[in-house]
């Protein structure tokens, strides 16, 4: 299928959910407030990929980007890290809550794909 539909009311604050899209993971991550408040502070002069989070997200609460190691394409591991975003394990690559990169080997940040948002429980992506 190339479009995934997606509840949003079955993530909790402070969970990612992980789905899987076009072969590929694909990560859903209901952020908290204070998580929203932190990467919109970020100075993006201190980003190796700068991207502001608001270029990032449509709704600061859903963080939706692929499951995909921008190194070498292993899956990161959720609320791991030095930045409590994702962690990745192969070879140490840490990305914040906007899945951003932060540290480690990766090159960029978490991959966002298109989606929109048809009403408010309800993300469909691709
Ligand atoms: Fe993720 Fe190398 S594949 S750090």
């Amino acid at each position: 299928l190339s479009k995934i539909e997606i509840k949003l009311s079955d993530i909790p604050e402070g969970k990612n959910m992980t789905f899987k899209w076009r072969g590929k993971p694909l990560f859903v991550r209901h952020r908290t407030e204070k998580e929203i408040a932190t990467e919109v502070a970020v100075n993006i002069a201190e980003l190796r990929d700068p991207q502001h989070d608001k270029d990032r997200v449509i709704n600061p609460r859903w963080v939706i980007v692929l499951g995909v190691c921008t190194h070498l394409g292993c899956v990161p591991i959720a609320n791991a890290g030095d930045f409590g975003g994702y962690y990745c394990p192969c070879h140490g690559s840490h990305y914040d809550a906007s899945g951003r990169i932060r540290k480690g080997p990766a090159p960029l940040n978490l991959e966002v794909p298109y989606y929109e948002f048809p009403d408010d429980d309800t993300v469909i992506v691709g």
